[in-house]
C-alpha cells in the first residue's frame, strides 16, 4: 500500500505530466499556424509522450492501492515570438521537470519507500534523455539563426519523428 505523501506527490505529477502535454500541444498548434509542419508534428509527439507519462504514472497508483485525484489543468501559454523561443521554453520547462522527479525520488527515499524509487528511476532516466534531445534542438536552432534554408531542413528532419509508446 502507498503511503498518503507519497500518493498525494504521485498525484501532483499526474497534473505536471498533463500540464506539459497541454503545454506541447500548444506549442504544435504554434508551429502548424507558423507553416512549420514538422517542428509541429515533433511538439505533437512530444505532448503524447507526456500524456503516456501521466498514465504511467496514474496506472501505478492504482497498481499500488492509492487513489487519484485528478486536478485542474493549467492553461499553457500560446504565443510566441520564434521557434527557437519555444524551443528553449521546453528545455527550460524539461528542466524543471526533472526536478520536480528529482523531488517525487527525495519522497520515495524519506519514506523508505523502495517500489516506488525503482518505479521512478524510469523518469528519472527519461529526464536525461529529453533533456539531451531538446538541448541538442536549441544548439541546432541557435546554429541556424535567420537562415530560411537551414530552418527548412531542420522543420524537414524534426517532421521525422514519429511517437511509439516507451516499452513498460
Ligand atoms: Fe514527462
Ligand atoms: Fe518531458
Amino acid at each position: 500500500m502507498i503511503s498518503k505523501k507519497m500518493n498525494e506527490v504521485f498525484n501532483g505529477q499526474v497534473n505536471a505530466e498533463l500540464y506539459s502535454s497541454y503545454l506541447y500541444l500548444s506549442m504544435s498548434t504554434w508551429f502548424s499556424e507558423k507553416s512549420l509542419s514538422g517542428f509541429a508534428s515533433w511538439m505533437r509527439a512530444q505532448a503524447q509522450e507526456e500524456l503516456f507519462h501521466s498514465i504511467k504514472i496514474i496506472d501505478y497508483i492504482l497498481e499500488r492501492g492509492g487513489s487519484i485525484q485528478l486536478d485542474t489543468i493549467e492553461k499553457p501559454e500560446g504565443d510566441w515570438s520564434s521557434a527557437l523561443e519555444v524551443i528553449q521554453e521546453t528545455a527550460d520547462h524539461e528542466a524543471k521537470v526533472t526536478g520536480l522527479i528529482n523531488g517525487l525520488v527525495d519522497v520515495a527515499l524519506e519514506e523508505r519507500d523502495h517500489a516506488a524509487n525503482i518505479f521512478l528511476q524510469w523518469f528519472v532516466a527519461e529526464q536525461v534523455e529529453e533533456e539531451s534531445t531538446v538541448g541538442e534542438v536549441v544548439e541546432k536552432l541557435k546554429m541556424i539563426g535567420d537562415a530560411s534554408a537551414g530552418m527548412f531542413h531542420m522543420d524537414m528532419e524534426m517532421g521525422k519523428r514519429v511517437f511509439t509508446p516507451p516499452a513498460e
